[in-house]
């Protein structure tokens, strides 16, 4: 594990802990089973029609995974390297007897077998934490069966230039579209370093991978909005969010 992964881990590991505290509150919303976006359901509708076996990778507090499975998935299998976060998700899971599976560890290289998913679903607020998107694509290809579909719903690579003013849109003095990473200012702070990728080099990872790219598209609501903010770069000028869907042959 890398000196960045290290410290990425540790601060998951202590940001994840909100998961343990709020136990009650996220069974209460994952009982309901809508943490998935209304974008998310349009897209995913055809590809969960068929019950498939699902990878969720970097799996967080796991409330998609309830929602995958009420909108049709057989099961899921959830990847995080916080261990705090996958036992919170796999506690809840359980309360509510959701086949829903969790496993700790380091990605890219899921500690899962070949071709093991019909379906991965992976994002918000995932692709920021990988170093390397092209080895996460070719860790994704391997995971998928031949005919099963990657879906990704993801914070837009401009997110990080955006500032959160809420009079009008200005861009942060301190970050460019084209660099490598920063240092996470929000959550799970305590030091996080996010990866950047440009929108172009997301779809080329993908493609480099061997998988056959389906859908791009582009949204101007982003997909977390923190409790009590409001920022006017979210008011519907400016790119906040995407999807992406990949196909394997
Ligand atoms: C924003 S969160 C969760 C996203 C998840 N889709 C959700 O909505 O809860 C990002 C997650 O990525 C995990 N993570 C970050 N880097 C990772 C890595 N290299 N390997 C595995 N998990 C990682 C963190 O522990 C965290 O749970």
């Amino acid at each position: 594990m890398s000196s960045d992964t290290r410290r990425n881990r540790v601060a998951w590991e202590l940001a994840s802990r909100k998961y343990v505290d709020e136990h009650q509150k996220l069974l209460d919303e994952a009982r309901t089973g809508t943490s998935l976006h209304a974008c998310e359901r349009e897209l995913l509708r055809p590809l969960l029609a068929s019950s498939p076996t699902v990878v969720h990778l970097q799996s967080g507090h796991g409330l998609d995974d309830i929602a995958l499975v009420a909108e049709g998935a057989r099961s899921v299998v959830g990847v995080d390297f916080s261990e705090v976060a996958t036992s919170a998700a796999q506690r809840r899971a359980d309360e509510l007897a959701i086949p829903c599976r969790y496993v700790t560890g380091e990605l890219p290289g899921a500690p899962l077998r070949d071709e093991c998913a019909e379906l991965v679903y992976t994002g918000k607020g995932a692709l920021i934490w990988l170093a390397d998107l092209r080895a996460w694509a070719r860790d994704v290809a391997r995971l998928l069966r031949p005919s099963g579909h990657l879906f990704v719903y993801e914070a837009h690579p401009m997110v990080p230039l955006w500032t959160w003013d809420e009079d009008k849109p200005r861009i942060r003095a301190d970050r460019g579209y084209f660099e490598r990473c920063h240092v996470n200012d929000t959550f799970p702070a305590h030091g996080a370093v996010e990866w950047q990728a440009t929108l172009g080099g997301i779809v080329n990872a993908v493609v480099a991978a061997g998988l056959e790219v389906r859908h791009v598209e582009e949204y101007a609501e982003p997909f977390w909005r923190p409790e009590g903010t409001f920022a006017a770069a979210w008011s519907g000028r400016l790119p906040n969010s995407f999807s992406l869907v990949a196909r394997k042959s």
